[in-house]
């Protein structure tokens, strides 16, 4: 079945996932561009001639052409866009974060799940090379209990550069700043990696002055397995890094570092051995299994919905980032008092 992918935003991201696509379609991945909308006729245009999408004049006209759908707008469109989508009965691939808050969020991942519709987000670390590595070294019984980590992600002020947009200053659209907007991921990954977060401490600042958009962050994690983690979040003016992660992982008999967040080089020691590297495709190669679409999650979107089953990461994967986040705001908002962190998913039903 060859599945008609729409797009609602043309910006940055939407033209990321239809690159993706593209490369997996040389590969034999049976997908066909069914339109895409965006409000600037000129991103819309330009990710036409690109990708060889019609342009629509409307969301419901790219619905009506579309079995599936990614929603690629500013953070403060997605909740709306995606209850239309899934109101179709549509399989719905929504960008990071999937609103300005958790109560969006909440409702957002409601409506798809009562919709049951094959759906997917963002959250593309889970798909790296680099951490799915590091999960199986930190699972591997060898390794004893993980004990600490540190999470070291920066990047500039992204209205700049390669953004080429200015909404994540105005928090209208992005709801706030690095830790919302950016840091989510790692939020995310923290938790993919080490489990259940049941504590968290938060603080925030605004070194840019930028009205309710922090950029720099730092925040402690108390898992449930009894590990603590550290994260740090900034966005500078050092054009020379768009976007580079460090990740350190203690474990009773494991150290692993991660350089580089997607393609390594991961370095690991374990006790009574020399230390180790896997970087690129050699990483890759370890890493890839028999999935046939590793290393890109928009293609493993598209073959779930040709073959009518589930994806992942879920909106309700993404929700649980979205938990952990609120609580670190809501700390920092207390100057970083404890906050524990409410188990699972807030109610669906
Ligand atoms: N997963 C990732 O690593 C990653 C990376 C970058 C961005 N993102 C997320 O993707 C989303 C978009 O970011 P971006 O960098 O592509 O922004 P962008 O500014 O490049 O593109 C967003 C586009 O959405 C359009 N838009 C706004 N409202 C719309 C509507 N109602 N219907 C259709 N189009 C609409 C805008 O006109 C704009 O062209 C954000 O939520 C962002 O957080 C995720």
């Amino acid at each position: 079945m060859t599945v008609r992918v729409g797009f609602l935003g043309a910006g940055f991201i939407a033209t990321f996932h239809s690159k993706m696509l593209r490369g997996a379609a040389r590969a034999g991945l049976d997908v066909a561009w069914a339109g895409v909308h965006d409000p600037d006729v000129a991103k819309a245009e330009a990710f036409a001639a690109a990708s060889g999408a019609p342009v629509c004049a409307s969301v419901a006209e790219v619905l009506d052409r579309s079995d599936a759908v990614f929603v690629c707008t500013w953070t403060a469109a997605h909740p709306a866009l995606v209850d239309q989508v899934v109101e179709r009965g549509l399989a719905v691939f929504c960008e990071k974060p999937l609103a300005v808050d958790l109560a969006g969020a909440t409702a957002m991942t409601r409506a798809v799940e009562a919709a049951g519709v094959t759906n997917q987000v963002g959250l593309v670390l889970r798909r790296s090379p680099a951490f799915l590595h590091t999960r199986a070294l930190i699972a591997d019984e060898r390794s004893g209990r993980a004990m600490s980590v540190v999470f070291r992600d920066d990047q500039y002020l992204p209205v700049q550069g390669q953004y080429g947009s200015d909404w994540r200053a105005d928090p209208d659209k992005a709801g706030s700043g690095a830790l919302l907007e950016h840091s989510i991921h790692d939020v995310d990954v923290l938790e993919w990696l080490l489990g259940p977060v049941e504590v968290v401490n938060g603080h925030t600042a605004a070194f840019h002055g930028i009205p309710g958009i922090e950029d720099d962050v730092a925040a402690t994690f108390r898992f449930a397995n009894g590990a603590l983690g550290v994260l740090t979040s900034v966005w500078h003016d050092l054009l020379e890094r768009p976007s580079l992660r460090r990740v350190e992982v203690f474990c009773e008999r494991l150290h692993v570092v991660v350089e580089d967040d997607w393609f390594g080089p991961v370095h690991w020691t374990r006790a009574g051995e020399a230390t180790r590297t896997l970087e690129g495709a050699e990483l890759h190669e370890a890493t890839a299994g028999d999935d046939p679409d590793a290393g890109n999650p928009d293609a493993a979107f598209v073959r779930a919905v040709a073959e009518g089953r589930p994806a992942g990461p879920t909106f309700a994967d993404a929700l649980r980032a979205h938990v952990v986040t609120d609580a670190i705001y809501r700390s920092a908002a207390t100057g970083g008092a404890p906050v524990e962190v409410h188990p699972g998913l807030p109610p669906l039903g």
